[in-house]
């Protein structure tokens, strides 16, 4: 009886390329040029997907997410969040990503005792800083870490800095702008009246 194909699947048939690579080699680089095409394809995707995930973390704010990268970190960290009420999606993805990155270099190459990470405003926006007391030279000519950081807080108009002396510690520093805080409105705007007082 002769061989039939059990199915019409049409997936991307990584065996086929070894199976015709003796009887027909052209044939054989052609899908084999095709199912890497395809693997390439998906890399991508998957990377879009890993960048585009939201730490679930921040769903209860930006100093509980700061604070979670803390614990996790190796070197003794302290948060200090002194913005008040949240800060725009954007500005709290980016201030997690620059912690992030930040803390993981602390652990990879500071050799540092300590670590602080502080949130505040400023009169232009949000600033965020993480520093620590270890050996400083950090150079972003060496990764793409510190360099895909100042991507992402520039693509929100925002710049990122990084002051690193040697055998001094290292401050990475990140301001982007954002809105101030709405101030509560007067009473009249609610649709209140002032009771006069006695
Ligand atoms: N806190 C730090 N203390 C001392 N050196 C640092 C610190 N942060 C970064 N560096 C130095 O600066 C270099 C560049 O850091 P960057 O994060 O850009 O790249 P990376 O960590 O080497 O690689 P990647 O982040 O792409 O995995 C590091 O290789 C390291 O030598
Ligand atoms: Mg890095």
């Amino acid at each position: 009886m002769a061989n039939r194909p059990l199915g019409g699947a049409d997936a991307v048939d990584l065996a086929a390329p070894e199976r015709s690579s003796r009887s027909d080699p052209t044939t054989a680089e052609q899908l084999a040029s095709t199912v890497s095409d395809e693997l390439a394809k998906s890399l991508e995707e998957l990377r879009e997907l890993a960048r585009g995930i939201h730490p679930a973390v921040l769903e209860h704010g930006l100093a509980a997410a700061l604070n979670a990268l803390a614990t996790r970190s190796t070197v003794p960290t302290t948060v200090s969040y002194e913005a008040s009420g949240r800060l725009p999606d954007p500005v709290e993805l980016a201030a997690y990503f620059v912690t992030s990155e930040a803390l993981a270099n602390v652990t990879k190459y500071a050799r540092a005792s300590t670590a602080t990470v502080r949130v505040r405003r400023n009169g232009r926006g949000a600033v965020i800083e993480i520093a620590d007391d270890g050996v400083g030279g950090a150079d972003d000519a060496r990764g793409s870490g510190l360099r895909g950081l100042a991507d992402r807080v520039g693509a929100l108009d925002g710049t990122l800095g990084v002051v690193s002396p040697r055998g001094a510690g290292t401050i990475v520093r990140a301001e982007m702008p954002c809105p101030a805080p709405r101030e509560l409105e007067p009473v009249e705007q609610l649709g209140f009246e002032r009771v006069p007082q006695a």
